[in-house]
């Protein structure tokens, strides 16, 4: 999703991004979905080819390197990597010793404790704690296509803090609403129980995965069906938050549907990895000339 923030930033409320990611390839493959978008905004007539360049020039990629000083002039950080309480402490605790001391720390979180995550946001060269600067920044997929931003204050987060980040949502062009730092926020303590009762729907039997996925669609108008989306989302990030839910409010509600477990043992994890509750082959290359 981080690419789809980015792209946002720079196209909708003008700010200078700058990418970071461990992998360089992730980067590369980043910069050139940002050149597919840009070029369909041409295409289509939304924007020509200065604006287009101006947007694409705003967009820079600084490897994996917070600690070489990439991030020394930035005003906010949006955390997108996987949901991993671990991952996204340490990188918390980095981003707390090598931001500018007025940068906010925010993270696109999907269910992870704001308040946990802000506890590890500590420089680690002065001990200073930066918790209050620290806030919940969730955006949906496509970023560029959804309209919401989820803003989750943990409780340590200064109220100016929030003001500024709903601040710069509004001016991505987002709606944004406001939850409690509670398991799942607003969005996923909805979502990923249907999801979850849409898999225990094809894994007792009752219907087809087309037929579930037909009945929300034309029935209740979605735009997917719950088992379409659970591959659009991922299989892998579905489980985490079911467990996440499960695990911190202990109500058997949300206990991970058996199914679900199994797919991402497999290594079905939906679109990305080609193969979830749908198949998603590429088109064969063509023919050699
Ligand atoms: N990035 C950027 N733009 C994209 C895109 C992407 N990955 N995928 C589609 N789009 C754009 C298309 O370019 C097109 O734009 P245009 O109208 O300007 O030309 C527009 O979206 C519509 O695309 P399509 O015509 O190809 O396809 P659809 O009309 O079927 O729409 C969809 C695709 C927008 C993905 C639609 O199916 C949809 O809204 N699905 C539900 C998505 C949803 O529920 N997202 C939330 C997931 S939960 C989440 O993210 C939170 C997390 O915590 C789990």
């Amino acid at each position: 999703m981080g690419i789809g923030i980015a792209y946002v930033a720079a196209k909708t409320a003008g700010v200078q991004v700058v990418l970071s990611d461990r992998s360089q390839q992730q980067l590369t493959k980043g910069l050139q979905f940002v050149d597919s978008l840009l070029g369909k905004e041409v295409k289509k007539g939304r924007l020509n080819n200065e604006e287009a360049s101006r947007v694409r020039g705003r967009i820079s990629a600084a490897g994996d390197s917070v600690e070489q000083g990439a991030f020394g002039e930035v005003d906010l950080v949006v955390e997108a990597v996987a949901e991993s309480l671990p991952i996204k402490q340490a990188i918390f605790g980095s981003l707390a010793t090598h931001l500018p001391p007025h940068a906010i720390l925010a993270s696109n979180t999907s269910s992870i404790s704001l308040s946990t995550l802000a506890a590890s946001a500590v420089n680690s060269k002065t001990g200073e704690s930066r918790a209050r600067q620290v806030v919940g920044f969730h955006f949906f997929n496509p970023v560029p296509v959804m309209k919401l931003v989820e803003l989750i204050p943990a409780l340590q987060t200064d109220s100016s803090v929030l003001d500024v980040a709903r601040g710069f949502a509004e001016r991505m062009g987002k709606t944004v609403t406001l939850s409690a730092d509670t398991p799942g926020f607003i969005s996923n303590r909805l979502l990923m129980p249907f999801i979850n009762e849409a898999i225990i729907t094809l894994e007792t039997g009752i219907a087809s995965k087309e037929d579930i996925d037909t009945t929300l669609k034309l029935g209740m108008a979605h735009p997917m069906g719950p088992l379409q989306l659970a591959d659009f989302i991922g299989l892998d990030t579905c489980l985490s938050i079911m467990k996440v839910l499960q695990d911190e409010t202990g109500d058997s509600k949300y206990r991970p549907a058996v199914l679900l477990g199994r797919m991402v043992a497999a290594g079905y994890h939906g679109k990305k990895t080609g193969r979830g509750f749908y198949s998603y082959t590429a088109p064969p290359a063509p023919p050699p000339r």
